[in-house]
């Protein structure tokens, strides 16, 4: 597949980018300095051709969820019809059925992210739009670093996935397998997926 990877200069990105040039994809890797993801039009004109878009980006002022509608706005006119945007772990619910992210420790340094991101959740959910998206979740506290094991569960669901002891975390290596994994079966679309070890 010909795939743009906006974000690809940066943590998650940057693996998704390795893992999906190693098995043999075409890869446009992009960042700050040669797309504005929050503009329609720079989308756009970085991103037609290509059979796939994901999107891994960070930054103030609302970056996500800003990114999250000008995608939606550029794609269809971009010729792209189907996107994965690495969003956050904090809008999954935890037992009481509440998000992570409004438990009230939940860790003060993720807060502002956190909510960005549960708000470009819900601007993919509303939208009526032909692309066919995806939103990935990691667990919601331990994405971590390390390779791939290839052994990692993914599913749709607003919870998260845990292992058998009840603990939900993944390597990055793993995450961005399961993002790339998906990207190949076309899983998951118009909906919410998340992933974790299964030891
Ligand atoms: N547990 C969790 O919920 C969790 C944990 C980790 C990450 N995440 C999410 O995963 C995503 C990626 O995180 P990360 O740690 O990989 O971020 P990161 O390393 O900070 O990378 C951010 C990327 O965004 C790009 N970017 C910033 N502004 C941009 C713009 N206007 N246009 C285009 N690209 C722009 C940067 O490009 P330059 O470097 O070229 O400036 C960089 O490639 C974030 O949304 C983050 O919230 C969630």
């Amino acid at each position: 597949m010909k795939v743009a990877i906006i974000g690809a200069t940066g943590n998650l990105g940057g693996a998704v980018a390795r893992e999906a040039a190693a098995r043999g994809h075409d890869i446009t890797p992009l960042g700050s300095g040669n797309i504005d993801v929050t503009d329609p039009d720079s989308i756009k004109a970085a991103v037609t051709g290509h059979d796939a878009v994901v999107v891994s980006v960070k930054g103030s002022d609302r970056l996500v969820p800003r990114a999250a509608e000008a995608l939606l706005e550029a794609l269809p006119s971009a010729g792209v019809n189907r996107v994965i945007f690495l969003g956050g772990g904090g809008s999954l619910q935890s037992e009481s059925g509440r998000p992570f992210v409004e438990s009230p420790d939940f860790p003060a340094q993720y807060l502002e992210t956190a909510l960005d991101q549960s708000e470009a959740l819900r601007i993919f959910r509303s939208s009526e739009t032909p692309v066919e998206w995806s939103y990935a979740s990691p667990p919601p506290v331990y994405l971590v670093p390390g390779d791939k094991t290839g052994a990692y569960l993914v599913e749709a669901r607003d919870t998260p996935l845990a292992n058998e002891n009840g603990e939900s975390r993944i390597t990055i290596g793993d995450y961005a397998s399961a993002i790339v994994d998906t990207l190949e079966t076309g899983a998951f679309v118009r909906e919410r997926f998340t992933a974790a070890a299964t030891d």
